[in-house]
């Protein structure tokens, strides 16, 4: 048996004995998580494997709906992570989303360099915009690990605010569905969450430019068209 198969077999060896301890704990801990999933919380993380969601938060399977992605990014094109958001808010109506970044995250690395990665780099640019609008007051920070690390706090900042900006969550705001956001930045050198204190609960934590009013198509306003040829005269 080659190496790489012998690997895979450990792993489904793994797995029996996961599956088997768990029974053994709790008899009918399969039954019911066949039959409903109840999480209160929809996590938002790095893909990078030594930030275990579950694990980190000592949930159980069954208590955490998970989305990953290199750096966390919320980004309003992504049909992924927006289509997990609508799931989890609309139809699971978890109370708490948490945004959970980390320290020396390598896409936040690669976001402040100029090294040509392939596919990632367009993945990247959005937080690259976050280094370049927060730039000089990293800048003033005298250490390069100091720039990564706050960037890595304000990446998760910006995603927080960019699930504020979504429709699903104004519109379970508007609804008066109890949900918060909360944004986190974990440490791989201890194991422990920085809450960074940015918890937003309702659209008045906004800015009024990013407000979506509800429409349906006999109240959709009119979007203009006309344009004016006229050219100003000085
Ligand atoms: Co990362």
């Amino acid at each position: 048996m080659c190496k790489e198969h012998q690997q895979l077999e450990q792993l489904i060896a793994n797995n029996q004995q996961w599956s088997k301890t768990c029974v053994e704990k709790d008899s009918e801990f399969f039954h019911r998580l066949a039959a409903q999933q109840h999480p209160d919380y929809l996590w938002i993380g790095c893909s990078d494997s030594r930030v275990p969601a579950n694990d980190i938060v000592g949930l159980a399977p069954g208590e955490l709906f998970v989305h990953r992605n290199i750096a966390n990014a919320v980004q309003a094109t992504d049909f992924n992570c927006l289509s997990v958001l609508q799931y989890a808010v609309e139809v699971l109506k978890v109370k708490h989303i948490i945004v959970c970044g980390h320290y020396g995250c390598g896409g936040v690395q690669a976001a402040m360099g100029t090294e040509e990665l392939g596919l990632a780099d367009n993945w990247l640019r959005q937080i690259k915009d976050i280094y370049v609008k927060h730039k000089a007051d990293l800048d003033n920070l005298r250490f390069r690990d100091q720039q990564i690390n706050r960037l890595c706090e304000l990446n998760v900042i910006e995603q927080v605010g960019n699930l504020a900006k979504t429709k699903v969550v104004q519109h379970a705001w508007q609804r008066g569905q109890e949900l918060s956001i909360h944004g986190w930045v974990y440490s791989i050198c201890d194991g422990l969450v920085n809450d960074l204190q940015v918890t937003t609960d309702n659209l008045s934590q906004v800015d009024s430019a990013y407000h979506l009013s509800p429409t349906d198509g006999a109240t959709r306003p009119e979007i203009a068209t006309a344009v004016s040829c006229e050219i100003p005269k000085k």
